[in-house]
């Protein structure tokens, strides 16, 4: 190690995770590529059959398109007048829910809101009025809990839209609904293409394994043991003493923090691996480091490696069970990795 933590980013897991997911697919690469880097996954997917790339900003598209020259490209964001000249300037489909979006952009994906409640229109009129405009190419929405699999809107919003899509009528648009979830559990969501982000990465829509769908996770996140120490009983570490031990206990520093995105809320309350062995994170996260009891034995060395997602001998740590910790969902861990820690691609 030569740094304080890198994520390594397996572009070759991204190119099979594609491979493995439902065909024709618009690869969702927004927030520098949940994380992971947008360039390379833009790559690495397109080389795992992708056809068309999706980002939620100009700014994005921009960046995409420097990489992609002929690649389909969709910002399915919010776009101010500038954000849409910049899109259009750079030869992006953008989505319309108004009148006015749909007359400027000469590519326009109508985008009726079937039950999300974010973007889009819900008044049906409209989006029949934009959907049989010229510069339409393309017919969608967005499931709100396509990974909820006992909650009843997912059906209600799947057969709204098929019978929005059956009204308009056109069979030159490109009609697409489905985001991971929706891909993965019901292929009549399908349509003609779908819009996967989070399975490309190996992350699991439904916050359980990805194996069992075929996805292979390519973050994986590293560091190293910067310092030993021995507590004696009764003494604490961290900011505020929110741990102290019970018997005579090392503690292994490691270098990284809520200024790297691992964040305060895995104080007392997550695990990282060293040589191979889970180990609990000790007292407060602090910004650039964490403590980790290794038990009455120093079990470890200064210059050892740290694994805090991935696997390391038997033992692995998914970016689910690290969400879990946090309380939050894997999109959000791996997005959430500061630009202090380096992306490494490997395959
Ligand atoms: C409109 C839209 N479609 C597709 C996706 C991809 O979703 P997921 O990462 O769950 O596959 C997103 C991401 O949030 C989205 O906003």
């Amino acid at each position: 190690m030569t740094e304080r933590a890198v994520a390594r980013i397996d572009v070759g897991a991204v190119e099979r995770n594609c491979t493995r997911l439902p065909k024709p697919l618009c690869a969702v690469v927004k927030a520098n590529g949940y994380g992971h880097g947008i360039g390379r996954v833009a790559e690495a997917a397109l080389a795992g059959g992708a056809t068309w790339l999706a980002v939620a900003t100009a700014a994005e598209a921009a960046e995409v398109r420097r990489l992609a020259a002929d690649v389909p490209v969709l910002v399915m964001g919010a776009l101010t007048r500038e954000e849409l000249q910049l899109a259009i300037d750079v030869g992006a489909d953008v989505v319309a829910w108004s009148q006015e979006v749909a007359d400027a952009a000469p590519r326009v994906h109508v985008k009726l809101d079937t039950g999300m409640g974010r973007l889009g229109t819900r008044d049906r009129e409209l989006a029949l009025r934009l959907a049989a405009g010229p510069n339409t190419v393309g017919l969608m929405t967005h499931f709100a809990t396509a990974d909820e699999l006992d909650d009843d809107l997912f059906a209600a919003q799947l057969e709204e839209f098929r019978d929005f899509v059956d009204e308009v009528g056109r069979d030159d648009l490109l009609v697409h609904a489905a985001n991971s979830a929706a891909a993965l559990r019901d292929p009549a969501s399908h349509f003609d293409m779908v819009r996967c982000g989070v399975a490309i990465y190996g992350l699991d829509p439904f916050q359980a394994d990805p194996a069992p769908h075929g996805l292979e996770p390519a973050l994986s996140l590293h560091s190293w043991v910067a310092a030993l120490r021995r507590i004696e009983p009764g003494q604490s570490v961290g900011y505020g003493r929110r741990w102290r031990a019970q018997e005579p206990t090392w503690v292994a520093t490691i270098p990284v923090g809520y200024g790297d995105g691992w964040r305060r809320a895995l104080t007392n309350n997550c695990d990282v691996l060293i040589r191979g062995s889970r180990h609990p994170l000790v007292g407060t996260v602090s910004m650039d480091n964490v403590t980790v009891a290794l038990g009455a034995e120093p079990s470890a060395d200064v210059g050892d490696e740290v694994v805090l997602i991935g696997a390391q001998g038997e033992e692995r740590i998914l970016a689910e069970e690290v969400a879990r910790w946090m309380g939050t969902i894997n999109y959000e861990v791996t997005t959430g990795l500061l630009p202090r820690i380096r992306r490494e691609p490997v395959r």
